[in-house]
């Protein structure tokens, strides 16, 4: 299927584990699909949490998920690609634990180890609306080659932790080398998670956040125990409470993206 957009390849990085990035593609993906756009979900965190989420099959069944392609030929690419996942209109490259061998492999077998991901997505740049890739916790070349690959990041920051910015600094200077290799990323804004703006801790992280990184997504996702129930039921937000408010959240965030990435998608009137 032709695209009449070109494709917007959105990376969600921060290497920090457990601050929303799964969370964050699987429900922009599920969004977008709801937007009747074409999206493809690009699982490259070896726990692939996102492909046991919305994957039909488990990881270690599948022939080739993205650890195979990242180290094959580009020939390879249509066998990577599966159509069927749990979330309407949203295909999958699946994750695999073998990804952290094909790290170690890339990084000694390859000549530009940080664009082997581009290379093997280029086949599919008009194809697709959305490509979104879930990173790894981790600022190795996995997440370089999800860079390097990108039109655009987003970086999902735990707005209810402490702890939350930990490791930001650290991660906008990776964002800074790659952009010599891919000077055309552009940052959409760091997307607070967990956010409660009576707490002063948020409010503290939104104030450092908007310091560090500079720009802020105009959404604020709260928590909500919805967002376990949806992963464990294998569906999206919306597909386990369409009214819930972090839903509302992530529907408005994929608006303002679509809008702001030029996305043809048709609003889906199935509410
Ligand atoms: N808005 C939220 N409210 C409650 N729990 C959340 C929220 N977002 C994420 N979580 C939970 O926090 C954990 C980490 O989220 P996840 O998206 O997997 O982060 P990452 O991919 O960065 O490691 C998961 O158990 C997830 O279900
Ligand atoms: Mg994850």
């Amino acid at each position: 299927m032709a695209s009449a957009t070109p494709t917007r390849i959105i990376a969600v990085a921060n290497h920090k584990g457990g601050c929303g990035k799964t969370t964050t593609v699987v429900n922009l993906a599920a969004e977008f699909g709801r937007m009747n756009l074409s999206v493809l979900v690009v699982d490259l965190d070896p726990q692939s949490n996102a492909s046991l989420h919305i994957g039909k099959k488990h990881p270690s069944e599948v022939t080739v998920t993205c650890a195979e392609l990242l180290l094959s030929e580009t020939e390879k690419l249509p066998l990577a690609i599966h159509e069927e996942t749990h979330i309407p209109g949203v295909s999958l490259m699946y994750g695999s634990l073998n990804l952290g061998k094909s790290e170690d492999d890339l990084k000694d077998g390859t000549p530009r180890p940080s664009e082997e991901l581009r290379d093997k997505l280029s086949p599919l740049m008009g194809v697709y609306d959305v490509i979104l890739i879930d990173c790894p916790p981790s600022l190795k070349l996995l997440t370089s080659n999800a860079l390097a690959a990108a039109t655009h990041l987003i970086i999902p920051i735990e707005s209810g932790s402490q702890y939350g910015m930990y490791g930001v600094t650290d991660l906008m200077k990776h964002v800074s080398k790659i952009r010599r290799i891919n000077p055309g990323l552009q940052l959409l804004g760091a997307l607070l998670i967990k956010h409660d703006e009576r707490q002063t801790v948020c409010k503290l992280i939104e104030g450092t956040a908007q310091e560090q990184i500079g720009k802020l997504l105009p959404v604020r996702i709260p928590t909500s125990t919805k967002v376990n129930q949806a992963a464990m039921a294998q569906t999206s937000l919306h597909g386990m409470d369409r009214t819930a408010k972090v839903t509302r959240e992530f529907k408005q965030l994929a608006a303002l993206l679509a809008a702001e990435l030029k996305l043809n998608g048709k609003e889906s009137n199935d509410e």
